[in-house]
């Protein structure tokens, strides 16, 4: 199988003159579909800034993304934006909720703003609830739903658009144990069902378990990229 997501030579610093610092350093690497890739690495290593510039959120200073064969970084602001908006899906730590709106009209917003019909939107972002477990919560807001709730509502969302590739910025974090443990395995139901290449930042050693494969980062790069087999749990170094 070929590569979803692929990042080549990511280079990025913030900051300017003396201040500058590098937080990617030639960053390379290639995720699958079907697959849960977690990255971790201690605080300030450079994960979410790799995973905006994968995710086409941040653009890098120097290296290129491809993902289902495109360019990212070579793509207009206004293609991009169509681009993230056919093929991408995010999930963040704070599950970015409007506090005014029912969980149906949070995950058909985005088919909404895709200019699908108010009908066919809400009838879709019906079965993506339901697809997460929340078909008795259609109508609740975020203030009457628990964390994980939440983070499930926001998944549906991410999900209603039947992206190629999830990101997924410490999903879990904000979970208790439990919570964490449904989120990462709905991931990974999700990967292996409809085939999406799910990307997944974490601190969290407990998701390990509901992953295909583990990179470690540190100082921006990749440290260690290790394939957790399926039948057997036990790590092998990827190939
Ligand atoms: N917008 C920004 N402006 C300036 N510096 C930034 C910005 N975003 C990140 N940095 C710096 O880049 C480095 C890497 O940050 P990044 O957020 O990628 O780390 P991380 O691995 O996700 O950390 P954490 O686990 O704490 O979320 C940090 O030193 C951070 O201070
Ligand atoms: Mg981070």
């Amino acid at each position: 199988m070929s590569a979803a997501v692929i990042a080549n030579g990511l280079v990025h610093a913030f900051g300017s003159g003396a201040a500058r610092s590098p937080v990617l350093q030639g960053l390379s690497a290639e995720f699958m579909p079907g697959e849960v890739s977690l990255v971790m690495g201690a605080s300030g290593s450079g994960k979410s800034t790799l995973l905006a510039a994968i995710g086409g959120l941040l653009r890098p200073d120097r290296g290129e993304v491809r993902i289902a064969g495109t360019a990212l970084w070579s793509l207009t602001a206004r293609s991009l934006e169509r681009f993230r908006y056919q093929h991408c899906g995010y999930i963040f730590q704070g599950f970015n909720l409007f506090p005014a709106l029912t969980a149906l009209d949070q995950v058909a917003l985005p088919l909404r703003f895709g200019g699908i019909a108010k009908n066919t939107a809400k009838a879709r972002a019906e079965a993506s609830l339901a697809e997460v477990g929340l078909e008795a919560r259609l109508h609740l807001r975020p203030a009457e739903l628990s964390g994980g709730e939440k983070q499930r509502v926001a998944i549906a969302r991410a999900l209603v658009t039947r992206p190629q590739v999830l990101f997924a910025d410490e999903p879990t974090s904000a979970l208790d144990s439990l919570n964490g443990t449904a989120v990462i395995a709905l991931l990974q139901d999700i990967a292996r069902a409809l085939g999406t290449t799910v990307i997944v930042v974490t601190h969290d050693a407990r998701l390990i378990r509901h992953a295909e494969r583990v990179l470690q980062i540190d100082n921006g790069r990749i440290i260690s990229d290790e394939r957790i087999s399926r039948t057997s749990m036990a790590i092998e170094k990827a190939a």
